[in-house]
């Protein structure tokens, strides 16, 4: 029906997020990272901007845990790799770089520590919800540069959830959640340019609504948000995907994570859903 506005709906959600007591941009793992910067990332405004975000949060309606950061990993703040946990199930990672290697043990520790069943660590590269994404029932595995395609099984196995594997081709847009953002189970935001046409013909098939990005707000890493159904945090720079939201009816919440994204992160890359969680 012509102008019939859907009307959105928050849910609160359990988020769990990692200070970036040691964040630093030393290596290159991803075209955003570069140790040689005229203008090195601020840890001390990237704490800043990261604890305004746990504040978005709270001030949300959210409940936020934290964990513990170790000394020596500069990437751990980017929780969204720690683990994929769905109904309550705790998948840990492996990723692809061994200099984000030791994460892995450490969130899987957080978990067990928290008595959540975990149901193992995967066989092949998985960066968690970096690359995994649930929309409705359905899981959307992203692979191409970090992730491999072969974790749909063991995704599906774990699961036991319908699991659609989707390309990812541009180098920028390196991790899924870089490109695509699901805003509730029938709608998510995405940048076409980072997909391959299977890709594309893919997420119009799943979403009955779907919001592109153009370049700009792209490449703010304004596709790194994070929706409640209603609220929708993301990059301030953004500020034309913002528009594109309040026109559908969602409610926009920028944030400036200016430092974050100078290792190739957002919103979205520092906070992990426990979909699950009792709280
Ligand atoms: N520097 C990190 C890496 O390249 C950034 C991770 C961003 N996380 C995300 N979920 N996209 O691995």
């Amino acid at each position: 029906m012509m102008g019939e506005q859907t009307r959105r709906v928050a849910a609160p959600r359990t988020y769990l997020m990692c200070p970036p007591s040691y964040f630093a941009v030393t290596y290159a793992i991803n075209p955003w990272m570069r140790p040689d910067a005229d203008a090195p990332a601020d840890a001390g405004l990237a704490m800043r901007q990261w604890a305004h975000l746990r504040q978005t949060y709270l001030g949300l309606g959210h409940t936020v845990r934290t964990i513990e950061p170790v000394p020596g990993l500069p990437d751990m703040v980017f929780a969204a790799n720690g683990a994929t946990v769905v109904g309550g199930t705790v998948l840990g990672v492996r990723f692809r770089h061994p200099e984000r290697a030791a994460e892995a043990g450490a969130y899987l520790d957080w978990f067990r520590a928290e008595g959540w069943p975990v149901a193992g660590v995967p066989e092949q590269y998985n960066e968690g919800e970096g690359d995994i994404l649930v929309a409705g029932q359905t899981l959307l595995a992203g692979y191409g540069f970090r992730t491999d395609e072969d974790a749909a099984g063991e995704l599906a196995a774990v699961f036991g959830r319908p699991v659609v594997s989707l390309r990812l081709v541009d180098p920028r847009f390196y991790h899924l959640d870089t490109a695509l953002c699901v805003l509730d189970a029938g709608t998510a935001m995405y940048y076409p340019a980072a997909f391959d046409d299977a890709g594309r013909a893919t997420l119009a098939s799943l979403f009955g609504e779907l919001i592109e990005a153009k370049d700009e707000d792209a490449e703010v890493l304004g596709l790194n948000a994070v929706s409640d159904g209603y609220h929708v945090v993301l990059a301030a720079e953004a500020t034309g995907l913002a528009r594109q939201l309040s026109a559908r009816g969602f409610a926009p919440v920028p944030v400036d994570l200016s430092e974050l994204r100078k290792a190739g992160g957002s919103a979205k890359c520092c906070t992990l859903e426990l979909r699950g969680a009792r709280r």
